[in-house]
């Protein structure tokens, strides 16, 4: 059985998909703060389709609550815990930097220390290409130096920089994923992106597009980019989950005892490329404001994820921008989950 913090968000309940599609049962532990109990149930529907689907429970609590993690390790043979349950908004994390080190590093540390109380001895822990900073060289490799330029990506570099020694001390087995800009929803339209306050590139567009929202502003055309714009790095979260089962099973069959690695599909695409995706989506051109540059967003993100490609197997699905968008475009069009 795998417990899966932080499994009704975004990401998390794209995992949760990925993991009981492959046969396993999960726990999903999540306060839903952020994430959506409607997100645990409409997993469970599309898994209906899929023959041996492990079984999902959610838990509704805080990943750092060690108390219901020892019930929970006793309750249910934990083999192998994913830990994505985290606050993950640049912009909040620099306003209100108490909530990221509490929530991200303090809350992970007691799961840790409950993972060692309790003899479970392996984590796919969820980091993010913002360890970086600003990068000196790109496409950036795993031994990047790490000096975040955002609390968000401090509170999750505190942690990575913890793990060697829970290593070392405790023989914790650990895969830590560095995402670059997940995207995109899954193929059934059931599971996507939604946010109670959306500061994300494709959502923010498409919401536009839709008439959700008066504008869109472009942050800052004066980039030194083949456009003027800003270059990142799309994943297609569904391409993310994937490599959540081929890390957890590396750690079940004991190849990999510590190990980082980024996911990103190596290719740039500027603002105005995404803009132009959302067009090319919903069928019609938008009109966009041009405002000034966000304080600390690098003018170029770009992945190396040749090392996930070759020791585990990783093969994204969906590497295109339009793929990613239209899948996004879809989801955006049927979602009518509540408020959590
Ligand atoms: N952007 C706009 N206007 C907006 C919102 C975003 O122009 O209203 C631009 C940003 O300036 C940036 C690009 O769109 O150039 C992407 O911005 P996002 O906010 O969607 O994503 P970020 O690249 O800032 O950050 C994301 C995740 C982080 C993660 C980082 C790692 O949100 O959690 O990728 O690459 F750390």
């Amino acid at each position: 059985m795998i417990l899966i913090t932080g499994g009704a968000g975004y990401i998390g309940s794209h995992v949760v998909k990925e993991i009981a599609a492959a046969g396993f049962d999960v726990v999903i532990l999540d306060n839903l703060s952020t994430g959506n109990r409607v997100a645990a149930e409409a997993v469970r529907t599309l898994l209906r389709d899929y023959d041996g689907a492990g079984q999902i429970e959610l838990v509704i609590g805080d990943c750092g609550n060690e108390s219901l993690l020892d019930q929970i390790c006793r309750q249910h043979p934990i083999d192998a815990v994913i830990h994505l349950a985290a606050f993950s908004e640049v912009g909040e994390s620099m306003r209100d930097a108490a909530k990221y080190f509490s929530n991200n590093t303090a809350q992970s540390i007691y799961l840790l220390n409950s993972l060692k109380r309790n003899r479970v001895d392996k984590l796919v822990f969820s980091s993010t290409a913002a360890v970086y900073g600003q990068p000196l060289r790109n496409p950036i490799p795993e031994e990047h130096p790490l000096q975040p330029s955002n609390v968000y990506g401090l509170s999750k570099m505190m942690i990575e920089s913890m793990l060697p020694r829970y290593r070392v001390n405790y023989g914790l087995n650990y895969i830590s994923l560095r995402y670059f800009n997940a995207a995109g929803a899954d193929a059934s339209g059931l599971i996507g992106e939604k946010h109670r306050q959306e500061s994300h590139l494709i959502p923010l567009v498409i919401l536009r597009a839709m008439g959700r929202r008066d504008r869109f502003t472009i942050f800052g055309d004066d980039y030194d980019t083949y456009d003027g714009t800003c270059l990142r790095d799309y994943i297609h979260v569904s391409d993310l989950a994937q490599a959540h089962l081929l890390a957890l099973q590396a750690l079940l069959a004991g190849n990999v005892r510590e190990r980082v690695y980024n996911l990103g599909n190596g290719r740039p695409h500027s603002v105005r490329e995404v803009i132009a995706a959302v067009e090319q989506a919903c069928g019609r051109s938008l009109t966009c404001d041009i405002g000034p540059r966000r304080l600390g967003d690098p003018s170029i993100l770009l992945a190396s994820s040749q090392r996930a490609v070759d020791e585990l197997g990783w093969k994204p699905q969906y590497p295109h921008l339009q793929n990613i968008v239209d899948s996004a475009w879809r989801w955006h069009r049927l979602e009518n989950w509540p408020e959590s």
